[in-house]
């Protein structure tokens, strides 16, 4: 029943209505089925991001009837309407003033599980446009394709491919819904781009026009990808990350057909199990046939072998909650991942497949592709900003040449206010 209805468009997430009506509190406001349907649709566009897709709370608190039915009806639209100062985004101007009423309506009543997603479900989502074997063999226009750059055009849902030798966009390739992160083949010349609504596509630069070669969908709601690079497995497998279900999905890179779906739902470092358990970002490992996924909730990062995936090897790297962003040092070999809420930067070893440590850096550390640099005192050293405050922070990351610098801060900065990048 989900299947069939899913096709149907972007968003149009469609949980088994009938039955959540029949669940929902007396106390919450009346809902009819379409408006249920069209809040549902709200609430994964522009909610579930910040507030869990199962409203459990994530960088925002819980959206839990407890708790909303407490506020009220009016309550919440001026909070949905005008935001707090705490990070409540405001939807004035955004949703219109009946949507509002709607989504405030909505989250009075309880929430629903959204439906799992099965490999058998992706396999049956899983289109190839051109068969791997009649891809071109060399470049079919004249355009200097190295040249490229793949921008997002998050809510056109497609990603423009702009010729940065004429400044010209070459063309418009559709692909999922706001596309969150891309990343290429070895030679540049694939890219693979995960949209907020699962869909995962693979672009190739050569066709006249670049256009979509495959895609396959890996979950309802999901963020990052990251390619095989390392020895024989070069460019053999993609992997895409879902927020929900909670998992990861392992993919041929060349006709991207499913072939593995392992979920993330596990034990956070306090022991707490953790429904829904989101992964976040995604690499490849320049030093090891591996791909790292960061778990947000339950702060694991989990190496996982990708050399023989018939009996999938992950070392489950115990860190800190809620890994968000990373980025390596400049050998490829130590991984720096943002634990946000523990405050703290995470250091993997990816060779030894191990924690080497973790660093207090100040309020919600937030790299974003983070830069790293040498200092003149200390050597080789990697930096990140704050959401929660104005600071950079930098630390030591040669411990071969530096070990006594290794991990520790070697200075912070104050900055005007707080920063999303560096
Ligand atoms: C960018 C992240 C973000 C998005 C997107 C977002 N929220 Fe929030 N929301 C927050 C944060 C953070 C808070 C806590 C604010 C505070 O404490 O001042 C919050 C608070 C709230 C509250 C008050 C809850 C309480 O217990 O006081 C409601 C209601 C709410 N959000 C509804 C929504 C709805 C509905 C949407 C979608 C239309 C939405 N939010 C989208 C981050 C977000």
């Amino acid at each position: 029943m989900h299947k069939r209805a899913l096709t149907k468009g972007i968003f149009a997430l469609s949980f088994p209505l009938a039955a959540m009506i029949g669940t929902a509190q007396a106390a919450a406001p009346e809902l009819a089925e379409e408006e249920m349907e069209r809040a549902n649709n709200i609430y994964f566009q522009r909610c579930a991001g910040c507030h869990g897709t199962t409203r459990n709370g994530a960088t925002g608190p819980n959206l839990l009837p407890e708790t909303t039915q407490e506020l009220g009806q009016r309550r919440l639209e001026s909070i949905i309407t005008l935001g707090t100062e705490g990070g409540m985004n405001n939807f004035d101007g955004i949703l219109s003033e009946d949507d509002i009423t709607l989504i405030s309506k909505y989250i009075q009543h309880d929430p629903v599980d959204p439906p799992e997603m099965s490999l058998a479900d992706m396999k049956e989502r899983w289109k190839v446009f051109v068969e791997p074997e009649d891809l071109p063999t060399e470049p079919q226009h004249d355009l200097n394709w190295e040249n490229f750059m793949v921008t997002i055009l998050r809510d056109r849902g497609a990603m423009g491919i702009i010729d940065a030798d004429t400044k010209e966009l070459v063309t418009e390739v559709e692909t999922g819904y706001a596309v969150h992160v891309a990343k290429e083949s070895s030679d540049g010349r694939f890219w693979y781009v995960q949209g907020r609504d699962g869909r995962l596509s693979k672009i190739d630069l050569w066709m006249d026009p670049p256009q979509v070669t495959a895609e396959v969908f890996i979950g309802y709601d999901a963020r990052d990808v990251a390619v095989s690079h390392y020895g024989e497995w070069k460019d053999k497998y993609v992997i895409g990350g879902s927020y929900w279900p909670p998992h990861f999905v392992i993919a041929d890179a060349e006709s991207m057909e499913p072939l593995k779906v392992v979920s993330t739902r596990s034990y956070d470092t306090e022991g707490n199990f953790r429904n829904e358990a989101r992964v976040a970002a995604l690499y490849n490992t320049p030093h090891a046939p591996t791909f790292l996924v960061n778990v947000k909730e339950s702060g694991q990062v989990w190496q996982v072998d990708y050399s023989d995936i018939d009996n999938l090897r992950i070392d489950q790297m115990e860190t800190a909650e809620y890994l968000h962003d990373g980025f390596f040092d400049p050998t490829g070999r130590y991984f720096q991942i943002a634990a946000n809420m523990s405050d703290k930067m995470v250091f993997i070893d990816t060779e030894t497949r191990k924690l080497v440590s973790m660093l207090e850096t100040g309020v919600k550390p937030h790299p974003g592709p983070g830069a790293n640099w040498v200092d003149p005192e200390c050597g080789p050293v990697a930096g990140t900003t704050h959401l929660g405050e104005g600071l950079l922070t930098f630390w030591g990351n040669d411990p071969e040449g530096h070990p006594d610098q290794a991990w520790q801060i070697c200075d912070q900065i104050e900055t005007d206010g707080p920063g999303l990048f560096v």
